[in-house]
């Protein structure tokens, strides 16, 4: 091997360790039973979650689910996971986009959601939901 091939190797390892850096240390698991759920119910007065972002061009992407379908196969919510966790930084609730940009401002959130003010608390219990899995992850 010569010298420029062997020093090629450790690059293509980092480039390939990457994308899973933050959702190795993310909890699949915890994220399909306690935050995707949240991504589908409804939460009145609110469209849910997964009606915009199945098909929005935001960084926020779900997959679609097909009318009358409840819940998304393990394999579509991998999918999702590999999305969402780009969206926070584990351990770290408190900067994470997920949680900051559906939030109403007068608790923390920054300036618009077209989507509304989901959270209007960071009391809500979904909004803990999520934060308590962000918090998990290291
Ligand atoms: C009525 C449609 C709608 C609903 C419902 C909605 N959103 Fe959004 N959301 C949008 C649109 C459009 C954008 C992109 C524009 C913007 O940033 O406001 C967005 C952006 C976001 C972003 C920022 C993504 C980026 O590009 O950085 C996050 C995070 C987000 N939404 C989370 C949520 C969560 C969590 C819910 C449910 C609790 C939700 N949204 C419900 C329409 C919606």
């Amino acid at each position: 091997m010569n010298l420029a091939r062997l020093m090629m190797l450790p690059v293509a390892a980092l480039v390939m360790a990457a994308p899973f850096a933050s959702a190795q240390s993310l909890d699949f698991d915890m994220y399909r039973s306690k935050v995707e759920p949240i991504f589908l119910k409804k939460r009145p007065p609110h469209a849910r979650c997964v009606v915009c972002h199945s098909n929005s061009n935001s960084a926020f992407r779900l997959e679609a689910l097909p009318k009358g379908v409840k819940e998304y196969t393990p394999e579509q919510s991998r999918k999702n996971f590999a999305n969402v966790v780009n969206l926070v930084k584990p351990g770290n609730p408190e900067t994470s986009r997920l949680l900051i940009h559906p939030l109403t401002r007068e608790a923390g959130g920054d300036l618009f959601h077209n989507g509304g003010r989901q959270f209007a608390s960071q009391k809500d219990p979904d909004w803990l939901a999520i934060a308590d899995w962000v918090k998990k992850g290291k």
